[in-house]
């Protein structure tokens, strides 16, 4: 009777721990300046949210490459969107960020006419004018902040020249393909992780502007810092000291690259190999997981 008990609690616990495997997105930033905002019932409002379920139901579709972009209703009123995931996120972690995302962005930004949010695994903006023109496209920043305490100078390089490195892979996949690359690199005993992206429907030599412009604003956020993000609607790039992708996962979404002799500017740092190492927070999840059935699968043996 008592393991009957025993293992009900953990039965209960086991299923928590399947529920909040679908953990709501990571939120990381946004930008919706306050300078502009709609009355309620109007109809910005109304094609606002006839843009979000737009976003929404698209997120479900399978062939998009975690891209999509539309726009709703007529000028004065006419609403601008598109969400983009990381490149190595699941169909379902994309899925599950932009549904989030629509409300979580009415929460975090209420009444406003323009909007971007960011999180770990996705993008989503909206306005009322059409940022895919370059016009209306200033960058987003975001930085980690922690400053690295050894040669900050060329850790700022190795980051520039990384990011460079890997504009030139993710700018050349196929048109309507995933565009996107990541990349590791040795720092003073620590691994510096890179990442580049831009939205599958921009063309080579767009895709390689848009994040050379990206890598250019780097002084401008994250001199110096562990980490940093600089977002375009086209275009995002980012590097952390912490494994911030799913390496293994990335590796399946674009083709491997080349193995590359890499010799890097001065001092040490240097290329590892591309690692599966599986992030933090995951894996204290799936150990955990594994833990319970381990007990339940020894509870019933004993029942
Ligand atoms: C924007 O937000 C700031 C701070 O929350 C507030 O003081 C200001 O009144 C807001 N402006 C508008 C136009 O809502
Ligand atoms: C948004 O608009 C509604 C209706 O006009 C109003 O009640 C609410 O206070 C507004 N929220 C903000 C944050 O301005
Ligand atoms: C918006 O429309 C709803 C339902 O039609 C109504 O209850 C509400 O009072 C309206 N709000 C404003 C600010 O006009
Ligand atoms: C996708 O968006 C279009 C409008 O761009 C809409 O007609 C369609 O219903 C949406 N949903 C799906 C699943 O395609
Ligand atoms: C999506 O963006 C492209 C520009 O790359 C544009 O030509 C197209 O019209 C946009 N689609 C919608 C539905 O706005
Ligand atoms: C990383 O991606 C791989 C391949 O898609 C997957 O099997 C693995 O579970 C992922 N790891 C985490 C921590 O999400
Ligand atoms: C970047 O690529 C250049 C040329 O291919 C190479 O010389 C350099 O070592 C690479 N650096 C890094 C950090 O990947
Ligand atoms: C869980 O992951 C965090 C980092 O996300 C780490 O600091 C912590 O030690 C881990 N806990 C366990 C029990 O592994």
């Amino acid at each position: 009777m008592d393991s009957l008990k025993f293992s009900t609690i953990l039965l209960s616990l086991l299923s928590l721990a399947i529920i909040t495997q679908a953990p709501d997105p990571k939120y990381l930033t946004r930008l919706c300046p306050n300078t502009t905002t709609f009355t309620s019932n109007s109809t910005y409002q109304a094609n606002l949210n006839l843009l979000l379920s737009s976003l929404s139901s698209n997120s479900t579709r399978n062939n998009i490459n975690g891209f999509y972009n539309v726009s709703a209703g007529k000028d004065p009123d006419e609403v601008y969107g598109m969400f983009l995931c990381r490149g190595d996120v699941s169909n379902s972690v994309c899925r599950n960020c932009v549904n989030f995302a629509t409300k979580d962005v009415l929460e975090k930004c209420p009444n406003e006419t323009v909007a971007t949010i960011w999180y770990d695994e996705c993008e989503l903006r909206y306005s009322n004018r059409n940022f895919f023109s370059a016009e209306y496209d200033s960058p987003i920043f975001f930085s980690n902040r922690y400053y690295v305490t050894v040669e900050p100078e060329r850790f700022n390089q190795l980051v520039a020249i990384t990011l460079s490195n890997i504009s030139t892979r993710a700018a050349s996949a196929p048109s309507g393909d995933k565009k996107f690359a990541v990349q590791q690199a040795n720092y003073n005993m620590q691994i510096l992780h890179t990442l580049v992206q831009c939205t599958p429907d921009l063309s080579t030599p767009d895709c390689r502007r848009c994040l050379a412009g990206a890598i250019s604003k780097l002084g401008n956020c994250c001199d110096g810092k562990q980490g940093g993000i600089v977002i375009f609607a086209r275009c995002n790039i980012r590097y952390e000291l912490y494994e911030f992708y799913n390496a293994t996962a990335a590796d399946e979404a674009v083709p491997a690259p080349p193995p590359v002799a890499l010799s890097p500017p001065p001092a040490s740092g240097s290329e590892t190999r591309r690692k599966g190492k599986v992030d933090n927070a995951l894996f204290n999840l799936s150990t955990s997981c594994i833990h319970i059935q381990f007990i339940l699968t020894l509870v019933f043996r004993n029942l």
